[in-house]
């Protein structure tokens, strides 16, 4: 039995073998999602084999199973990011997990910079294909065929044309983009901002991609959000921090809790 399977067989034995209808990985300051699921069962990252440890505050590492809208979830709450330990393939142990649990959908989300002056702090964006601006690749390593995987339509579009409905529903708009991942910690400077909007990035960020990219491998449906927090480096006059990211997360709560729970009722 490898570490994969028994983390699988772990979780199962603490929370249960019925099959979870999606999974939700939580970005920088969305933990809060984690309050809403009902009948909760908690297991930390620590008790997990080959789940990584975050030291990112705002991000404090368990899966949390239950039920979200009436729908069996299963919620990742604290990622760990390439900027931690330069390591892409951070999160392959839990992504290959859920695969395991036969988990069909991972919805991701994010804090992220605006390249778009038409698309404000306070939105949310679906992304629709992102541009893996670090150069790294979470299955660099991996053998065998499959990992030559298919990233056209990645971020599944019948999923995104749903969330699209339900925000809409919820009397919001949700804007969709293309997301560039930059390895961070640092911000990006205005000179890169300017660059990748050329490329045709409407949203920059530090995570996300490499979960795609397993996820996708795995043949797991994947579904994004991104919560702008601010415009990115040289479009205003503030100056970015964790810190401002988190405040800034804090605002969209709110609207990001109920649309990813209108989404998680539409699979119950
Ligand atoms: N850049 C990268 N990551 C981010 C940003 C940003 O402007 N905002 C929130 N996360």
């Amino acid at each position: 039995m490898n570490e994969v399977t028994r983390a699988a067989n772990h979780i199962q034995s603490l929370a249960g073998t019925e099959k979870p209808a999606m999974a939700i990985v939580l970005g920088s300051g969305l933990g809060d999602l984690a309050a809403q699921i009902s009948d909760p069962v908690e297991i930390p990252f620590d008790q997990l084999e080959g789940f990584p440890v975050s030291g990112v505050s705002g991000h404090c590492g368990a899966v949390i199973c239950g039920y979200l809208g009436g729908a069996r979830v299963m919620l990742l709450s604290g990622r760990v990011h390439y900027y931690e330990q330069g390591d892409a393939s951070a999160m392959r142990a839990p992504i290959a997990t859920l695969a395991e649990l036969d988990c069909p959908v991972l919805t991701l989300s994010n804090a992220a910079g605006s390249t778009r002056q038409d698309m404000a702090p306070g939105s949310l964006m679906a992304i629709n294909d992102h541009i893996d601006w670090s150069g790294r690749n979470p299955l660099i390593g991996a053998q065998g065929d499959q990992r030559f995987v298919d990233m056209k339509d990645a971020y599944d579009p019948a999923l995104r044309a749903r969330l699209q409905l339900i925000s809409e529903d919820q009397g919001h708009d949700l804007q969709s983009g293309v997301y560039a991942w930059f390895s961070g910690p640092s911000f990006e400077t205005p000179a890169e901002i300017r660059m990748i909007r050329m490329l045709g990035a409407d949203a920059v960020g530090m995570s996300t991609v490499p979960e795609t990219i397993l996820a996708r491998y795995h043949g797991m449906k994947v579904v994004a959000v991104s919560a702008i927090t601010n415009y990115a480096a040289g479009m205003s006059n503030e100056s970015l921090s964790h810190s401002h990211t988190k405040t800034q997360a804090d605002k969209l709560k709110p609207r990001f809790i109920r649309l990813i729970t209108g989404f998680a009722g539409s699979f119950a």
